[in-house]
C-alpha cells in the first residue's frame, strides 16, 4: 500500500537554497544587460561565432546540474557576444524587430507570474483581451472582431487559413473533412511570402491549391488577372476560397491594391486575408492609411509585434471579422474562453490552447502599448521612412540616412 503520510510529509521545493544569492546575482543580470544594451551601438553589429564555440556549445546532456553562477558565467562567455545583430540599431538586414528594454523586464514580470490564460479567470487574461482590443483600434479593425496574440506572422497566417477554411459553407471541411469539398484555391502572387505556402499545406489544401497571380512592374497584385484566374477556376469545378492581399511585402514592401482586391472578394464571395506581418502598422501613418484602409473590411488580418511595434521575438496577431456565429471562426472543438459584458469569446480561434506564447505576450505588450505608445508609434513612420529609403534601386542612388552614407 502507499504510504501518502511519509511522501506528503517530505517536502520538496523548487526554492532556491539561498534566496539572497539569487537576488543578487538576478540584480547582476539586470545590471549587465542594461549596460549591454546600452552599449550595444558601440559595438560590431554581428561577429562571428568561433568554432571553439560551436563546439563548447555542442555538449552532451548533463548529468549533473551546475551552479547558476556557472551557467550565468557561460552565457556572458559563450552566448552573449556572438548575437544575431538584430537589437544593433544599425541592423537593416532582412526584417527582424529590435526589442526594448522595458519589455525585457515585462517578460521577466510575466515568467515571474506565469499564468496560463487559456483557463481561469484572472487578471492576465483580462489585460490579453485589453490588447486584442487596443490593436484592432489602433487598425480600426471592427470591434465585433476578434483576435488572438501568437507567436508570429507564420502562426497567425496559418491560423488565418484554418479560418478561412473552417469558415466555408459554415463548417462543412471542419466537420467532414476536405473530402467533402472539391480543390480548394488560395490566390496569393510570386511576392507572398512563402509562410502562406506552409499555411495553405497545414490546411490539408495541398500546394495544388496556390494559385500565383501575376503582379504589375510595381510587384502589386494585377487585379485583372486575378479575376481571370478566379474565373478559370470556377470554370474547372475549384473552389476559390482566399485571397491573400499583402500589406507590405517582404521583398519590396510592396502593398496590394488592397480596396480593389476587397471588392472582388465581397463580390466573389471569398475569404479576403491580409497578411500584414510587414506593413500593417503603417495603417498608423499618414502617407499609408489610405492604402491600407481595406484592413478594415478584411477577413482577417495578420500582422506582427516584434516588427515594427519593437517587442521582442516572438510575437503576433491575427485579428478575424466575425461572421456571424462566433463558433464559425473556431477551428477546435474545445476551447478555454473569456467572455465580455457583450458576449463575446476571445479565445478557442487558434490550434494552441493558450500557454507559454499568451503568457509573456500578455504581460510584456501591455507595459509598451500603454507607456511607450507615443514613442513607438513616432518610431513607426520613422521605420517606414528607413525602408522607403533602403527598397530604393541601390546601384542608382546615393542616399544620406542620418550620419550615413549608402552609395553604389
Ligand atoms: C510579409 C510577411 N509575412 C509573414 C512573415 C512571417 O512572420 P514571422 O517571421 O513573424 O513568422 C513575414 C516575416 O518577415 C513577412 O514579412
Amino acid at each position: 500500500m502507499i504510504d501518502f503520510n511519509s511522501i506528503l510529509e517530505k517536502e520538496e521545493t523548487l526554492d532556491p537554497e539561498n534566496w539572497e544569492g539569487m537576488k543578487q546575482l538576478a540584480h547582476t543580470m539586470v545590471d549587465d544587460m542594461f549596460d549591454y544594451l546600452k552599449n550595444l551601438k558601440n559595438e560590431k553589429v554581428w561577429q562571428k561565432t568561433p568554432e571553439e564555440t560551436k563546439t563548447h556549445l555542442a555538449q552532451q546532456l548533463p548529468q549533473q546540474g551546475e551552479s547558476i553562477e556557472k551557467v550565468y558565467a557561460d552565457f556572458k562567455q559563450n552566448i552573449l557576444p556572438f548575437k544575431k545583430g538584430n537589437n544593433h540599431p544599425r541592423f537593416w538586414s532582412w526584417v527582424q524587430g529590435q526589442g526594448t528594454p522595458f519589455a525585457m523586464m515585462a517578460e521577466m514580470l510575466a515568467a515571474g507570474m506565469n499564468p496560463n490564460v487559456a483557463i481561469g479567470d484572472h487578471a492576465a487574461m483580462y489585460v490579453d483581451a485589453q490588447v486584442i482590443e487596443w490593436i484592432k483600434e489602433m487598425l480600426n479593425f471592427p470591434k465585433s472582431g476578434s483576435g488572438i496574440l501568437l507567436s508570429g506572422g507564420s502562426m497567425a497566417n496559418n491560423t488565418a487559413m484554418l479560418i478561412a477554411r473552417n469558415a466555408y459553407q459554415n463548417q462543412t471541411v471542419r466537420k467532414e473533412g476536405l473530402k467533402s469539398v472539391a480543390q480548394m484555391k488560395v490566390y496569393i502572387t510570386s511576392e507572398t511570402h512563402s509562410c502562406i505556402q506552409k499555411a495553405v499545406e497545414v490546411a490539408g489544401l495541398g500546394s495544388d491549391a496556390l494559385h500565383v497571380v501575376k503582379t504589375n512592374a510595381d510587384f502589386r497584385m494585377n487585379v485583372d488577372d486575378l479575376k481571370n484566374c478566379i474565373a478559370a477556376d470556377r470554370a474547372k469545378g475549384f473552389i476559390p476560397l482566399c485571397v491573400v492581399g499583402n500589406a507590405g511585402t517582404v521583398n519590396t514592401g510592396a502593398i496590394d491594391p488592397l480596396d480593389e482586391i476587397l471588392e472582388i472578394c465581397a463580390r466573389e464571395n471569398i475569404w479576403f486575408h491580409v497578411d500584414g506581418a510587414f506593413g500593417a502598422l503603417a495603417k498608423l501613418v499618414d502617407e499609408y492609411k489610405d492604402a491600407l484602409k481595406a484592413i478594415e473590411k478584411a477577413d482577417s488580418v495578420a500582422l506582427d509585434l516584434h516588427k515594427w511595434m519593437y517587442m521582442p521575438y516572438e510575437i503576433g496577431c491575427l485579428l478575424v471579422k466575425n461572421k456571424g456565429a462566433e463558433k464559425n471562426i473556431t477551428i477546435v472543438g474545445y476551447q478555454a474562453t473569456i467572455t465580455d459584458s457583450s458576449g463575446k469569446t476571445y479565445k478557442g480561434i487558434s490550434v494552441e490552447i493558450g500557454g507559454r506564447i499568451d503568457r509573456y505576450n500578455t504581460v510584456k505588450v501591455a507595459p509598451e502599448i500603454d507607456y511607450e505608445a507615443i514613442i513607438t508609434f513616432e518610431n513607426i513612420p520613422e521605420g517606414v521612412r528607413k525602408v522607403q529609403v533602403l527598397s530604393m534601386p541601390f546601384e542608382s542612388k546615393t542616399v544620406n540616412l542620418r550620419n550615413i552614407t549608402i552609395s553604389n
